[in-house]
C-alpha cells in the first residue's frame, strides 16, 4: 500500500474517515456547509469578527481581557519592529536572545511568584520543551486525562515513562503515583485551567498528595493567566504559590501574543534552559510578539478591573446557560462549555449560531470524549452587556429549534 493512499482516502472516502472517528470525511461536510475548521477571518476587532462580509460576536477566542486591539500593545509591537526588526533568525541558545526577552523573563517570574523565567516561541514549544528536558530515562510523568495536547506530546517526547489519571479524580492520582517506582523522579502535570471544560484544578488537594510521593509539581496556566488570582493564575488563586514547582503560561491568550514560558527556581530553569530541545533548536520569540506581551503585563496589573470583568461576564452567562436548560459541565471560568453529545448535533448548532450571528468552536472527538461534543463558548472583559443579551437570545433560539432545550 502506497504511504499516501490514507490521506486521499481521509478526504473522499467516508469508510476511511469514520473508521479513524469522523462522522463523515472533511469534503463532504466542506460541500454541506457544515465543516467547522479552519474558518477564515476577514477583520477581527476583538469582540466581533467579519467571515464571508458577515458581522459576527466572537465568543471562540483565548483573548480574555481584549488586550489583542489595545492601542499602546499595537503601538509596543509597531516600536519593536522599527527598533530591532522583523526577527531574530536564530535561537535564544544563540543569536535569538535581545534584553528584550531578559526584561519580560524577570517580569513574568515576579508576577507569577518564582525565581526564575524562560521564554519560548510559544506554549506548545514550553510544554514540549519543558517537559522532556525533565523527564529522563526511569523518571515518570504523571497527567491529568483532561490536560492540554501539547503536555501530551512533551510526554511522549520525554524518555521517561508517562501515566494518567482520571480527570481531577485525586483518589485515581494518589493510586497512580503509589503505583510509580519510589526512587523514581515524578512530575504531576495539571493544566490550572482545563481548556476544553473551564474547570479548575483543585490545587490545594493536589499539593499534599504530590508530597506525599515526593513529586513535583507543574501548572500549565494558560488559560488562568489573566483570568484566575487576580491574573496571576490557579496558584495565586489558591494562595499556594509556595508549593507549586513550575507555572507555565502561554502569550496567545490573555497576552495578546504568541509564545510562553516556564518559571519555576534557578538551577531547574537553567537546566531547561540547556535541555530544552524545543527552545534550543527553534528560532526565539520575535521582537514585536515579546514587546506586546511587555505591554499587555503592564495593562494586567495597571487595569485589575479588566480581570474582574471578564469574571463577572463567565460568571452571568454560566448562570444564564444553566438556567435555560444548557449542559455546562463543571465550569468555573469564563470558558464555558455548551454540551451537545453527538458529533452531527453539534456541529448543526455550530452552523445555526454561525448562521444567526455568532461564532464560538466546535470540539468534537478525538479533541473530546467520544458522545461528548461540545460547543467551546469563551469571553472577553470587552464583551458589552448588550452583545451577551444577544449571544444569549440566539442560543436560546437555536437551543430550542434544535430540541437541545426545552
Ligand atoms: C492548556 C494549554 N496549554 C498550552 C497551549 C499551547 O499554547 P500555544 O497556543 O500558545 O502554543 C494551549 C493552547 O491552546 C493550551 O490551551
Amino acid at each position: 500500500m502506497d504511504l499516501f493512499d490514507k490521506c486521499a482516502g481521509f478526504f473522499s472516502d467516508p469508510a476511511v474517515a469514520q473508521a479513524i472517528g469522523y462522522a463523515t470525511n472533511p469534503r463532504t461536510a466542506q460541500a454541506m456547509g457544515l465543516y467547522p475548521f479552519f474558518i477564515a477571518l476577514d477583520q477581527t476587532e476583538g469582540t466581533e469578527v467579519v467571515i464571508a462580509g458577515k458581522r459576527l460576536i466572537m465568543i471562540g477566542s483565548n483573548n480574555y481581557l481584549g488586550l489583542t486591539t489595545h492601542p499602546k500593545v499595537r503601538q509596543a509591537a509597531i516600536d519593536a519592529i522599527r527598533e530591532y526588526g522583523t526577527s531574530c533568525t536564530g535561537s535564544r541558545f544563540l543569536n535569538g536572545t535581545l534584553v528584550l526577552h531578559q526584561q519580560l523573563e524577570e517580569q513574568l517570574a515576579d508576577y507569577v511568584g518564582m525565581e526564575k523565567a524562560l521564554v519560548f516561541s510559544t506554549g506548545y514549544q514550553t510544554n514540549l520543551g519543558t517537559i522532556s528536558a525533565l523527564i529522563g530515562r526511569g523518571d515518570v510523568v504523571v497527567i491529568d486525562k483532561e490536560d492540554h495536547a501539547s503536555i501530551v506530546d512533551g510526554c511522549r517526547l520525554a524518555l521517561g515513562q508517562m501515566k494518567r489519571y482520571r480527570h481531577n479524580e485525586l483518589d485515581d492520582l494518589d493510586r497512580v503515583l503509589a503505583g510509580c517506582p519510589p526512587d523514581a523522579g515524578k512530575l504531576v502535570v495539571v493544566d490550572g485551567v482545563f481548556s476544553m471544560g473551564g474547570d479548575i484544578a483543585p490545587l490545594p488537594d493536589i499539593i499534599p498528595i504530590c508530597k506525599k510521593h515526593g513529586a513535583r509539581l507543574m501548572v500549565d496556566d494558560a488559560h488562568s493567566l489573566g483570568v484566575l488570582g487576580g491574573g496571576r493564575g490557579t496558584a495565586a488563586h489558591f494562595g499556594v504559590t509556595a508549593d507549586v514547582d513550575l507555572i507555565m503560561g502561554t502569550f496567545s491568550k490573555s497576552f495578546a501574543s504568541i509564545g510562553g514560558f516556564i518559571a519555576g527556581s534557578e538551577p531547574v530553569i537553567h537546566w531547561i534552559q540547556h535541555f530544552g530541545r524545543s527552545l534550543m533548536f527553534s528560532a526565539s520569540l520575535p521582537a514585536p510578539n515579546v514587546a506586546a506581551v511587555l505591554a499587555a503585563l503592564q495593562i494586567m496589573k495597571a487595569e485589575p478591573e479588566r480581570v474582574q470583568r471578564v469574571n463577572e461576564i463567565g460568571e452571568r452567562m454560566r448562570r444564564e446557560y444553566r438556567r435555560l436548560g444548557f449542559k455546562i459541565g463543571a465550569s468555573e471560568t469564563p470558558i464555558i462549555p455548551i454540551v451537545i453529545g453527538d458529533q452531527m448535533d453539534a456541529i448543526m448548532a455550530w452552523k445555526a449560531l454561525l448562521e444567526a450571528g455568532v461564532y464560538c468552536n466546535v470540539a468534537l472527538p478525538p479533541a473530546v470524549p467520544e458522545g461528548q461534543s461540545l460547543l467551546r463558548t469563551s469571553y472577553m472583559a470587552t464583551h458589552t452587556d448588550e452583545q451577551m443579551d444577544c449571544v444569549l437570545e440566539v442560543f436560546a433560539k437555536v437551543g430550542r429549534t434544535l430540541g437541545l432545550i426545552s
